[in-house]
Order: structure tokens, then C-alpha cells, then sequence
């Protein structure tokens, strides 16, 4: 039998009882995968060829047997599309699965954390797939190397370099699967800990943190964390969004990044700078990364979630040399969380330049719907303040004291999704209270947009009496 012909057919598993005629067994075990749903309708069958092969029975014996299940309503067979599983009843009902009631999807989405998903690069991702895996070395396809692929730490390091000021190498570069797996490696290995945290953050990522022991709350203000009170709190690491607080929005101030910098250095500490979303800055003035006041003690940690995809899970560490063997030794023998096609992708969009103008387009499309938030904040609602609104994907609406539940429950009795300031407030977090709504203007689709700010103001301007300060 010709190899070609043999292995053009599908892979199927089929259960042959032993004993009887072998044309009963396949009957009998195709009956029984349609039934049981384990084969699909539309699903198509291997060729008669291929299945007497791996089945090591005769050719005549699956052409028979197939034409029954026909004739008995299982199978369908079409001219030209070989033979399928039956679409509809008949003795072939499959059993009913069930049917997961689908989500309550809220009118308006503003749900800090997500990118607008509809403006995936997907032209430019898939050329870059075919000229990666086109020019991939043999060895790409091998076990993959927790390090991760060389292509894609020489074009990080250039690339972060350029763009946020990192000072790092290829090799101190250590790809992972996000933030979220760099402060598993960071809290599960045992290498890092005791955690302070910036006193709101997002709570998922304290969990984390908290695989080691209680994590310690740093206070935030305007101005950032206030670093300068680590030297009270008895942690090893310190977990810091310099560049655009998360959730409030403003920067760190730059005595603060020293003095954090300055903490770690005395205790042989380490400061970890997630910069979640530092592509995006508006109207101030660009903000470097803040690795580059000390990169043997500050592990900066990035992904594509923001620029990309949150779905891509690709991110990055410049990591301080002295952290790189234990970092890499907690990361394991084979890289388990980062496929190398995605590796030698993003290494191929941004040598082509298609990641910096992607970032730029986006960077220019958020600015211009902070720009109608902000406008639409100043026209409809001016009592009310705005935080953190020069950089990055959400803005945070200041509320007077007490008021932010209320304000939460009329969002969502508008349809419209949003979290508010305290739900990001860490347990330990002293000091007041602040009220005020996160609003992450990137999620909603560009069609969508312009609706949706409004229905945020008509909500914030049916509250007006209440919201006012005086
Ligand atoms: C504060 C913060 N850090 C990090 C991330 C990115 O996490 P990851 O790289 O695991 O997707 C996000 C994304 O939502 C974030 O909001």
C-alpha cells in the first residue's frame, strides 16, 4: 500500500472488542463513539485506507461497515468530502451535552486590565509567524529552553533598551508566560520573600505573592508608593508599578525610586518593577524604566498583555545577575509555559519594526479616547477628579468619601461593567479610605465607545447632588 495514501488519512481511536467478526467490532465501537459524543457531528472519518491500516484489518471490511452506519443514519457520506459523523438524528442522536448558560455580558465594559481585543494585529502576526517559522533553525523545534529562545532575548534586550531605557543583555533576559509567572517563580521558589506590596494592586497578583507567607502593604499616594516607609516593614522584595501606579495611575516620584532602590541595596533586597503598560504614556513626559538606577537589584518584569494580547502569554525579565541562576533554576529543566512559535513571532515583529508600530498606532488610539473621557469628565461632571490619566489604559474618577458603592450599583444597573478603588485595596493597607472608580477606557470596541462614556457621565450626572464635594 502506498505510504502517501496511508498517511493522508485521519487519526482515529477506535476500541475494537476482541473476538466476533472484525466488521461487528467496528460497527458496534463507531456506534458507541457517536453515541457517547465523543465523536462530533461533521467529524470526519479517516478513508477507508487509512483505518483498515491502522487498524490492521482489510480495506472492504471499513467500506462495508462505514456504508451500514450510513444507511443506518450515523454517518453521512458526500461526494468529494469523504464520510462523517451525522448531523442529524436518527438512530445517530448523539447524547446531549451540557449547555453552559452563557455569561451575563455587561452593555459597556470598563473593566480596568483588558486591551481593546478587537485591534489584534492579525495580519501583521500572521506574517510573522510564516517568516519565523521559515527561517527557525532545526533546533527551535526541539525541547524548548526555559531561558527562552535566543532570537527573542537578543530582540528584547535591543528593543527595551530602546524604548524604556532597560540597561540588560540577551543574557539576563528570561522569558516567561507574564507577570503573572514571574511572581509564581518569585513566591513559589522561595527565593524572594517577604513581599511588600504597593497598598492597592491587584488582589489576584497578591494572592500569588501570598504562596510565600502574608505579604506587607506600602502605602500609595499621589506621588506613588511611599517607599521611604519600607525601612519600617521587615520584607526582602518589593513589588512596584513605577511607571503608572496600578490601579490610582500616577507615577512614582523619582526621590521615591531612589529611595526603593536604595532600601534593597542595604539588605541585598530586590525591587521588582512590573511595567504592565509602559508603552503607553500620553502628555507627560516619557518615564523610564526604573531598573536602569540600579539593574542589579531591580528585576523588571513586561509582557504583551497590554500591547498585544493578554491571551498571547509572552512576557519578559531583565533580570539582576546575581538572581538569574536561581530564577532560571526555578523556572526548571524545559521550558513548559512558552511555545516557541509565539517566542520567534514576537522576536520577528519586533525586528521588523511591526511591534513598534503596532504600539504606536494603539498608543494613539488610546490617547485619543482618554481624550474624550477626560473631555467628557470636564464638560458633564467637573466636581468630580481625575487620577493617573497621562499614561496608560485606565483612569481613576475620584468620588467623595462613601460614595463608591453607590456609585458602582447604578453602573451596573446601566449595563455597565466597572470596579471601584477599595476592591484593589490591600488588607493591611492603612491609612483612609479613598473612594473613586477605575475606569479602563481600552476594553470597550471603537463602535461602542463614544456610547459608552456617555452612559458613564449620565450615571455619574443622575448622582450629581450626592457627588458634589461641598
Ligand atoms: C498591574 C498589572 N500588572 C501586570 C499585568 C500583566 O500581567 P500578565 O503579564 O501576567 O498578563 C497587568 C495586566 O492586567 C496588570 O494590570
Amino acid at each position: 500500500m502506498a505510504e502517501s495514501k496511508v498517511n493522508s488519512g485521519f487519526d482515529l481511536h477506535v476500541d475494537l472488542a476482541a473476538g466476533g467478526s472484525r466488521k461487528a467490532a467496528l460497527g458496534a465501537a463507531l456506534r458507541n463513539a457517536v453515541r457517547s459524543g465523543r465523536l462530533n457531528p461533521g467529524t470526519r472519518l479517516p478513508s477507508y485506507r487509512a483505518l483498515a491500516h491502522d487498524l490492521g484489518i482489510a480495506r472492504n471490511t471499513v467500506a462495508e461497515t462505514y456504508a451500514e452506519l450510513v444507511s443506518e443514519g450515523w454517518l453521512e457520506a458526500r461526494q468529494g468530502s469523504g464520510t462523517r459523523v451525522a448531523h442529524r438524528g436518527g438512530a445517530g442522536a448523539v447524547a446531549s451535552r451540557s449547555v453552559v448558560p452563557p455569561q451575563m455580558r455587561p452593555r459597556f465594559d470598563f473593566r480596568p486590565g483588558r486591551p481593546d481585543a478587537s485591534t489584534f494585529p492579525r495580519s501583521a502576526w500572521l506574517s510573522a509567524v510564516r517568516r519565523a517559522v521559515d527561517r527557525a533553525p532545526s533546533d527551535a523545534f526541539g525541547p524548548g529552553d526555559p531561558h527562552g529562545r535566543i532570537e527573542l532575548r537578543r530582540a528584547l534586550a535591543d528593543y527595551l533598551a530602546r524604548t524604556r531605557g532597560v540597561r540588560t543583555d540577551a543574557r539576563r533576559i528570561v522569558v516567561c508566560s507574564g507577570f503573572w509567572q514571574a511572581a509564581t517563580i518569585l513566591a513559589e521558589s522561595g527565593i524572594a520573600g517577604p513581599f511588600a506590596l504597593e497598598s492597592h494592586g491587584l488582589p489576584f497578583h497578591r494572592t500569588i505573592f501570598e504562596k510565600s507567607g502574608p505579604t506587607l502593604a506600602v502605602p500609595v499616594d499621589d506621588n506613588g508608593c511611599i517607599t521611604q516607609s519600607l525601612s519600617e516593614l521587615d520584607a526582602r522584595t518589593v513589588v512596584l508599578t513605577p511607571s503608572h501606579q496600578f490601579p490610582t495611575g500616577v507615577s512614582l516620584d523619582p526621590k521615591r525610586r531612589i529611595a526603593a532602590v536604595e532600601w534593597a541595596r542595604e539588605r541585598s533586597g530586590l525591587v521588582v518593577e512590573d511595567d504592565y503598560d509602559g508603552e503607553f504614556r500620553y502628555d507627560r513626559l516619557p518615564v523610564g524604566a526604573m531598573q536602569s538606577l540600579d539593574p542589579d537589584c531591580v528585576l523588571y518584569v513586561g509582557s504583551v498583555s497590554k500591547s498585544l494580547s493578554p491571551g498571547i502569554r509572552v512576557g519578559w525579565m531583565a533580570v539582576p545577575e546575581r538572581w538569574l541562576d536561581p530564577i532560571l533554576a526555578a523556572k526548571g529543566v524545559r521550558e513548559s509555559t512558552v511555545g516557541v512559535i509565539d517566542q520567534l513571532t514576537l522576536a520577528e515583529m519586533i525586528t521588523s519594526g511591526a511591534y513598534d508600530r503596532h504600539v504606536r498606532a494603539m498608543r494613539n488610539k488610546y490617547r485619543a479616547r482618554r481624550d474624550v473621557l477626560a473631555a467628557a469628565v470636564r464638560g458633564r461632571v467637573p466636581h468630580i477628579g481625575t487620577l493617573g490619566i497621562s499614561a496608560g489604559l485606565q483612569a481613576v474618577l475620584t468620588l467623595p468619601d462613601g460614595s463608591e458603592r453607590s456609585v458602582l450599583r447604578a453602573a451596573g444597573d446601566a449595563g455597565i461593567a466597572l470596579e471601584g478603588l477599595s476592591m484593589f485595596r490591600h488588607p493591611a493597607a492603612v491609612g483612609p479610605v479613598r473612594d473613586g472608580i477605575v475606569v479602563g477606557f481600552a476594553a470597550p470596541s471603537d463602535r461602542s465607545y463614544s456610547q459608552a462614556v456617555d452612559a458613564l457621565m449620565s450615571v455619574l450626572t443622575a448622582r450629581a447632588p450626592a457627588l458634589r464635594r461641598e
